[in-house]
């Protein structure tokens, strides 16, 4: 991980000195006399103009200076300064200081946004997970300059954050049972409450009992996390977030089986929250939130539920269960019924990797976000543009609604009556059936949760996607 310092001029124990190529130019007077060299000029050399570097490119050039360590100077392109490239350009300078503990120094020459983005995605691209033997934590010292000390701190409290959430998604199903998530909630509490519900306690709660069930060691739990700012009279925003702790699909088993292998990033969902929560006293947040940490194992086991099931959710509402490898929507809506019958939230979301189809719709960069309330898409929209949790508004299709009929119960579950092969968006709907007309947003984050390769901001694995989203709009309460 990379720690953040702000100076006014480069110090003499860094060893690597990072400056910023912004389409195609360069100059820095200080780190020129002091090394006696022409930046422009050294640029020309490895990058004429007609090849002009891409965002993200680096080149090094050996420096020595009279009572300083550093050995390299090393040009960064920022490409034309889009924040894709500023977040590209970032993210290669935290990989090029992976597995690295010692000084280093950035001159950045950016306005305070762009320069806490750029750092954000240094942190994430930095991330490293192991449990191979012997593997040590490293953690780089990064002296920054021209940049406010609230946008340096703030790159710091959420680029941990999201290492945080990833940490959690990285950790493998049998290390991170539901129980190990809730110890998880306490250790990052960082002054929030928090709250578990386990065993009789769940009585209410069909859904993540029906679960849950199937794995009944540790069993189930629901996690409420309260955060209260000082401000009076402030809006109350309500997360949930799907915490399976691995997905088997239950008895409706996973196939072909090697589709089971990444599942263990089925919790991405309440990582997501976990790691909001746990920075929001550092934002100084102005409204109060509450996340609910829906945890279980999808396992199959003679306590599994089956095929064919009829459950009660919280609240009395009854649903038929027809595939149990749907089950993120049966642990969520006991968050959602609950959130509705207990917390009166101004803002209601929840997040969670619910479905194949978001993937198919969208690929891996964009989030599928459902809500009726378009003010507040065009927000989370405008939230996402800027932290680089990008969100895409899909329908929600009210003609589709009745795939969600059951001959037996209030609903079916699966929503397979009829064919319309919108698995995305019928889950919405499901989940719609339990937030009462409470102001709803829903993101499916299937695709985005996780990353097949190591590349850019992302290692292969949990992304930690959402946390950035959630921390920048909460951020935007004054
Ligand atoms: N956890 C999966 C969704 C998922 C798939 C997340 C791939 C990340 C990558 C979810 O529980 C699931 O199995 N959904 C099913 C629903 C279907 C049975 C109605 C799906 O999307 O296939
Ligand atoms: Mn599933
Ligand atoms: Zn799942």
């Amino acid at each position: 991980m990379l720690t953040f310092k702000r100076v006014d001029k480069c110090g003499k124990k860094a060893t690597q000195i990072f400056l910023p190529v912004i389409d195609g130019k360069i100059s820095d007077q200080t780190i020129e006399k002091l090394f006696d060299l022409n930046l422009q000029d050294e640029l020309a050399f490895f990058a004429p103009s007609d090849k002009p570097l891409k965002a993200g490119e680096i080149f090094d050039i050996p420096v020595s200076a009279a009572g300083y360590k550093c050995e390299r100077l090393s040009l960064v392109s920022l490409g034309k300064l889009t924040a894709l490239d500023i977040r590209a350009a970032g993210a290669a300078v935290g990989r090029k200081l992976r597995g690295k503990g010692d000084e280093f120094f950035i001159g950045l020459n950016l306005k305070d946004a762009q320069a806490k983005s750029f750092l954000i995605s240094a942190n994430l691209g930095n991330f490293t997970w192991s449990l191979k033997s012997g593997t040590k934590e490293f953690s780089a010292k990064v002296e920054v300059t021209n940049i406010s000390e609230e946008a340096i701190e703030s790159a710091q409290v959420v680029s941990d954050a999201v290492n945080r959430a990833r940490q959690l998604i990285h950790t493998p199903s049998n290390i991170k049972n539901p129980e190990w998530i809730a110890k998880q909630a306490k250790k990052y509490a960082n002054g929030v409450k928090v709250e578990v519900k386990s065993g009789a306690a769940l009585k209410e709660f069909g859904g993540l009992r029906a679960v849950g069930g199937s794995s009944p060691k540790p069993g189930p739990r629901f996690i409420k996390m309260t955060y209260a700012p000082r401000k009076a009279n402030a809006k109350h925003i309500v997360i949930v977030g799907k915490g399976i702790s691995y997905d088997t699909g239950g008895i409706s088993l996973k196939r072909p089986y090697d589709i089971m292998i990444p599942m263990k990033s089925d919790m991405a969902g309440a990582a997501a929250c976990l790691a909001v929560m746990s920075a929001l006293k550092d934002i100084k947040a102005n409204v109060k939130v509450t996340a609910l940490l829906m945890c279980a194992e999808n396992a199959i086991s003679a306590t599994a539920q089956r095929p064919g099931d009829v459950i009660t959710h919280y609240g009395g509402k009854t649903v038929e269960v027809l595939n149990t490898d749907a089950e993120g929507r049966l642990v969520l809506a006991d968050g959602l019924a609950y959130a509705v019958k207990n917390l009166k939230p101004d803002y209601l979301i929840d997040i969670a990797t619910l479905t194949g189809s978001a993937t198919l719709g969208l690929g891996k960069q964009y989030a599928a976000l459902y809500s009726r309330n378009v003010k507040w898409v065009k927000d989370l929209r405008e939230a996402g543009e800027i932290s680089g949790d990008r969100v895409w508004h899909m329908p929600l299709i009210d003609d589709y609604e009745v795939a969600l009929e059951s001959d037996i119960a209030d609903i079916n579950h699966t929503a397979d009556k009829g064919d319309f092969n919108a698995g995305s968006v019928t889950a919405a709907l499901f989940l719609e059936q339990f937030v009462d007309g409470v102001n709803w947003a829903h993101l499916d984050i299937a695709g985005v949760g996780r990353a097949e390769s190591d590349a850019g901001e992302n290692p292969k694995g949990g992304t930690g996607w959402g946390v950035r989203l959630l921390l920048e709009w909460i951020g935007s309460f004054k």
